[in-house]
């Protein structure tokens, strides 16, 4: 099965696309403030440039080399004796898993960019009622609109690599960083600005619980869309010609860039109006509107703007999420495109349903397990445990089951014999250390 191939531009789009997305704009801000701010984002931020690069760069490699879906890549690259790594490949479905809660988060963006037209609350007893009326209650205007996100997000995954994907991403995601940006700088003229960066820049030790560390670590995989397939998914179609290391420096860098403008932002916003930063999920949706209402028709106009990045930063994501088990349904099962899109597509959209039935009052007992709703359940297994496990194996494979001449051939010539070194040192040891480090942590949190 030959796979399409990204231009050397569009292949950066896509896997930047794909890292920043709703983890940076609607998760990072509550979960900031959920954990306590600084301490969180540094652990944030050591995470990320100390494993989640290395893991990255790892990723990117595996799907460059194999050139396959996620199993048969796995399964080619491994040594005859270790055939069973292509079981490693499975990650890829976690996208699907993911895709059950991401669904219905653009599903409520989507609602708001229409709400948002008519009024902004403008108290936040309003906006509170307006967002958990949403989630308790109304269970079909939620179910359309996890439609409407479903069909577009299957619909740009049918179109391909090069029609489809490559093509949204080169226009969102410029389109998305003119926006962010715009407010930063509109932001940064408000007396909240400086608060906002103190929040977020000076760490209050007394804050970090090993149950925020494991958060942090999850979280920074979770951004940079690593431990999954999607990555290696994506670089199956690396152009010939681009540096996997630069590509993934770049992603890097825009993914955390986009996040901390994405914080600043928001908690400018917040603290200019007193708000208190710990709202969790409702953050971006009861908070945020509140506080741009008082601004009168620029209020409703940000907002507008705010909601629209966040819809690009979730739909380029959301194809990313989908791809790999496509791919895979494709080499797998010869089969077409838009069976394997059709046939991803339905498996998600339809746990999707009881992930957000597990909010609503009526249902919500039906779709819980141990009195956690569904929706948290698939969140915080994905994100705390499925994606570090997956960056686990990801580092393992390319640290100690994949020959190192051979990945030294491929890195070499980009990276230079230091770095070269260094990374290899982080992929076999500090990478999986962390990652060891974070699962032991998670246990105790969840006291197993
Ligand atoms: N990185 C995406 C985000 O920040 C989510 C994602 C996770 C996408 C894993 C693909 C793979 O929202």
């Amino acid at each position: 099965m030959k796979i399409a191939q990204f231009s050397r531009t569009g292949f950066i789009m896509a896997a930047a696309g794909s890292a920043v997305g709703l983890g940076n704009i609607w998760k990072f801000p509550y979960m900031t403030g959920e954990y306590g701010g600084g301490a969180f984002v540094l652990v944030y931020l050591i995470t990320i440039f100390f494993v989640g690069f290395s893991v990255m760069v790892a990723e990117m490699l595996i799907g460059a080399l194999g050139r396959r879906d996620t199993v048969g890549s796995f399964e080619r690259l491994a040594p005859p004796d270790k055939k069973g790594w292509k079981y490693a490949g499975f990650m890829g479905f976690n996208g699907l898993i993911i895709m059950t809660f991401y669904s219905i988060v653009i599903g409520w963006i989507f609602y708001y960019l229409f709400k948002l037209l008519e009024t902004l609350p403008d108290s936040t007893d309003a906006a509170k009622k307006t967002f958990d009326n949403l989630v308790t209650n109304e269970a079909g205007i939620q179910i359309f609109w996890h439609t409407v996100a479903t069909l577009i997000v299957t619909y740009i995954v049918y179109r391909g690599i090069k029609r489809g994907i490559e093509k949204i991403n080169l226009i969102l995601m410029p389109a998305l960083m003119v926006i962010l940006f715009g407010m930063l700088v509109y932001a940064f003229n408000l007396e909240g600005f400086s608060k906002a960066f103190s929040f977020m820049f000076e760490p209050d030790w007394s804050r970090l619980d090993s149950e925020a560390i494991v958060r942090a670590i999850g979280h920074s995989f979770f951004t940079l869309s690593l431990g999954m397939g999607a990555i290696m998914t994506y670089a199956a179609s690396l152009p010939k010609n681009a540096s996997i290391t630069k590509t993934a420096l770049i992603v890097t860098l825009m993914d955390t860039l986009i996040a901390l403008v994405a914080g600043l932002v928001i908690y400018t916003f917040l603290f200019q109006e007193g708000s208190p930063p710990t709202q969790g999920p409702g953050l971006v949706f009861i908070s945020l509107p509140v506080v741009l209402s008082n601004l009168g028709y620029l209020g409703t106009f940000l907002a507008l703007l705010f909601f629209l990045a966040l819809s690009f930063a979730g739909l380029t994501s959301a194809i990313s999420l989908v791809e790999p088990v496509v791919q895979y349904f494709i080499d797998k099962f010869d089969t077409t495109r838009l069976k394997a899109v059709f046939t991803a597509g339905l498996l998600y959209y339809i746990v999707g349903i009881g992930a957000l039935l597990s909010y609503t009052n009526r249902w919500g007992e039906v779709f819980s397990i141990g009195g956690k709703p569904l929706f948290d359940i698939l969140e915080y297994t994905t994100d705390s445990i499925l994606l570090p496990v997956g960056g686990l194996l990801i580092a393992i494979f390319a640290g100690y089951i994949l020959q190192k001449e051979r990945v030294r051939a491929a890195l070499e010539h980009e990276m230079g014999k230091t770095f070269f070194n260094l990374w290899y040192f982080s992929i076999r040891y500090v990478a999986p250390i962390a990652l060891v480090f974070m699962m032991l942590n998670l246990m105790g949190v969840l006291k197993i």
